[in-house]
């Protein structure tokens, strides 16, 4: 049997100590140690690379106030030093293909298919015309497609949804792997009104906040319950 080594064993342990911290000490959350854990989320993986999030640290009292009140007055956000929340975009798409093509063309390694991809292709499937119409109908076209041969279906207004979500998720499931690296813990939240949500944050049309995220250091009653998992062979299986 292979062993890990010290770095696996070391993430493993990290992965394990993970946990979601509803009751928070007070202590400060070094600027320096924020900025690591989000230059580590910011390379998360992300569909076509279009890295459609935003991590809006909500420092203003005032903000604050009313985002905990979002929130339901929950524990975590209550008492964490540190709340953020970490928006999804579908409306960045056109300003990072094109950045990500010119970056390419500065390399100068830009690629006729690369062109493709970021020029043509990613507008084609982020365009969704008056009312999301277009989308509908791209949906539509792409299932009948799909009966001949395989086919890309991400293609309405809520397939982009999912799409922008899935990456941000996977950002800020790295951002809460790496503040544990750093010995600090957080609480992940979906339980807010989106609504008011959006408004507070200022949001433009076609973003929402994917998830509130409560930072800070664990209180001796921070953890509730010991983990609870499913059974393997419900999560996992091979065909
Ligand atoms: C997307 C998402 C939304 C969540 N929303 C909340 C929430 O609103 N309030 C809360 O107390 N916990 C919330 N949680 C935490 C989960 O309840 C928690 O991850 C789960 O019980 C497993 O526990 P663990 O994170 O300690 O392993 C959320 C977690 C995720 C991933």
């Amino acid at each position: 049997m292979t062993e890990p080594t010290e770095t696996a064993a070391t993430f493993h342990r990290i992965a394990e100590e993970r946990r979601t911290i509803r009751a928070f000490l007070p202590d400060p959350v070094p600027p320096e140690v924020l900025d690591r854990c989000l230059d580590s989320a910011l390379r998360a993986a992300s569909s076509s690379n279009l890295q459609p999030w935003e991590f809006v640290i909500l420092k203003d009292p005032e903000v604050r106030k009313q985002a905990n009140a979002i929130c339901f007055e929950q524990r975590g956000p209550q008492t964490a030093p540190v709340l953020l929340a970490i928006v999804t975009h579908r409306g960045t798409q056109k300003r990072h293909c094109r950045f990500i093509l010119d970056t390419l063309q500065e390399r100068g390694i830009l690629r006729k298919s690369q062109q493709q991809y970021w020029g043509k292709l990613m507008p084609l499937i982020y365009a969704q015309g008056p009312c999301g119409i277009l989308g509908i109908f791209k949906k539509a076209a792409s299932r009948v497609t799909s009966l001949f041969r395989p086919m890309h279906n991400m293609l309405s207004r809520a397939d982009l949804r999912v799409m922008t979500h899935k990456s941000t998720a996977l950002a800020a499931a790295t951002f809460m792997l790496a503040l544990r690296a750093e010995g600090f813990d957080s609480c992940p939240m979906e339980g807010f009104d989106p609504w008011r949500a959006r408004k507070l944050l200022k949001l433009p049309r076609g973003a929402d906040v994917c998830m509130f995220l409560a930072i800070g250091k664990r209180a001796e009653k921070g953890l509730w319950w010991e983990r609870i998992l499913v059974p393997r062979e419900w999560t996992v299986r091979e065909l």
